[in-house]
């Protein structure tokens, strides 16, 4: 079994922030503190608590309202303690565990409005203008057999060329063209990750990139994002105690959060990653949204590494339309060539039509598709922050810079995310729940409000949703105090 994560007395102290609400007893509202953080994804399960005597002499209170505090956790499930091992974090048994996808998969007939995905309609004229331009250069090819794992030369030179552009130097032999993201990452995980490898990943983090890690027959390994962002402390303490093999992190714009992770944090994880011998796989699928112009990005994360060793992965999917699938990996030349050897007996290679459209789009239009992404979304997502303040003004979030989607924390006194997605769905909304983006069932306070819809369509959404929490009247999570 693997090593347990530990929290210091220290790091639990700064994760509790201020806990004391002075209407409960000190060992109740520490105990709703701690169990918060757990439910949250802050603390993550299985993670090994301080002793009693240390945590109290950081808290600046009694041991015995710390030995309360954990008692009252061990009888509701929280806390798992063995004489002589300590204790750690739990989630009470029969908990619903989070589902993959949305299921049934949602369509667009019958009124429902789909939150549950976080990408945009195409944006017209350039998808059009593109693949007429591609169908044109076409011929060239026809005259081949087709089959080009690697992706075609005139694609891979135009996203090397796109890293340059961002302060990130590339060759074409680093790329690798896939079927989007979401083929980028399987292929990866099919040639680095094997059964019962540990991947360090944030917590919250992309529910279909979470997927492909279980379904490879790898363990994520929650790593809590804050609110305001990556605490690299926990970072180091996990890759330290899990020595995880690899790590998945989306800095840019980071699904579901719309974080972006600073500058020299990005240098920190990148030698964090270095010392354990993990291989960092960086998502930069929303790289491209940035609703702030005036304020450039931080430099690529791979651009801190020396070594060669990180992992880009990258798509067209938000830049321009998802229905392109259309992605790519930069990596080590050595490492894209095992990659596209190994491909023959997955999914062969990508599109052609589709890769000459998408180099038409970076080489021909980029600026003005980002321009016009940029001002569509910067427009929903207003609507969208307006709709929820209006309706449903005990919900709270972030306004995010770029990205498609607000992480949101739903009022304490409605339902939790998963009962409210059920509700939701039956109003005609499909939302996903805070605990598919989680890894253990947590994260049950919280919902993804994607603003990747019309402003009217997101007003009528939300009505809807707020409907939907006023008739769920189970309130979640919901820990039984009859036992105190
Ligand atoms: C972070 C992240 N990675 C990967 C993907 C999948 O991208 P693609 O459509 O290119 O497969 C998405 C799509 O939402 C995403 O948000």
């Amino acid at each position: 079994m693997a090593a347990r994560t530990a929290i210091s007395a220290a790091q639990l102290d700064r994760t509790l922030g201020v806990w004391q609400r002075g209407r409960d007893s000190a060992y109740r509202s520490l105990a709703g503190s701690l169990r918060t953080l757990v439910l949250d994804g802050r603390v993550p399960v299985d993670v090994r608590l301080p002793a009693e005597r240390e945590l109290s002499a950081v808290l600046g209170v009694s041991r015995t309202t710390v030995a309360a505090a954990y008692e009252v956790l061990r009888t509701e499930g929280f806390l798992a303690s063995r004489r002589g091992a300590g204790s750690w974090t739990a989630l009470p048994a029969g908990r619903p565990m989070p589902v993959a996808g949305l299921s049934p998969f949602p369509t667009d007939s019958g009124g429902v409005i789909d939150l549950g995905v976080a990408a945009l309609s195409a944006p017209e004229p350039w998808i059009t203008t593109a693949l007429t331009a591609a169908v044109a250069e076409l011929p060239a090819y026809t005259r081949t057999h087709g089959d080009f794992p690697l992706g075609l030369q005139v694609l891979r030179q135009a996203v090397a060329d796109r890293f340059v552009q961002r302060g990130l130097p590339t060759t074409a032999d680093q790329i690798m063209v896939t079927n989007g993201a979401a083929g980028a990452l399987s292929l990866l995980l099919r040639q680095l990750a094997g059964p019962g490898e540990r991947i360090a990943v944030e917590s919250p983090s992309y529910a279909n990139a979470l997927q492909a890690i279980r379904l490879c027959g790898a363990r994520p390994v929650p790593v809590p994002l804050a609110e305001d962002g990556w605490r690299l402390d926990a970072w180091a303490g996990t890759l330290r105690a899990a020595a995880p093999s690899l790590a998945y992190v989306i800095p840019d714009f980071h699904n579901p959060t719309a974080l972006v992770m600073p500058e020299e944090q990005r240098a920190e994880l990148v030698s964090l990653a270095r010392a354990t011998g993990t291989q960092l796989i960086v998502d930069e699928t929303m790289v491209e949204l940035s609703l702030d112009p005036e304020t450039p990005l931080p430099l690529p994360l791979a651009a801190f590494d020396r070594t060669g060793s990180v992992i880009t992965v990258g798509s067209a999917g938000k830049t321009f339309w998802g229905g392109l699938r259309i992605g790519w990996i930069r990596a080590r030349p050595e490492l894209v060539q095992r990659i596209a050897a190994d491909r023959a007996s997955l999914d062969v290679c990508s599109p052609l039509v589709e890769q000459l459209a998408v180099r038409h789009l970076l080489t021909e239009s980029l600026p003005e598709v980002l321009a016009h992404q940029r001002r569509r979304v910067t427009e929903q997502r207003d609507a969208l922050v307006a709709a929820v303040h209006e309706a449903l003004p005990d919900w709270t979030f972030r306004v995010p810079q770029g990205g498609l989607s607000l992480w949101v924390r739903t009022g304490e006194d409605g339902p939790g995310g998963s009962a409210l997605a059920t509700a939701a769905q039956r109003f005609g909304v499909w939302i996903g729940s805070g605990p598919r983006f989680g890894v253990d069932g947590v994260l049950e306070r919280f919902v993804r409000l994607p603003y990747a819809q019309p402003p009217e369509v997101s007003w009528e959404a939300v009505r809807r949703l707020a409907a939907a929490a006023a008739t769920e009247a189970v309130p979640a999570p919901a820990p039984d105090f009859s036992l105190l």
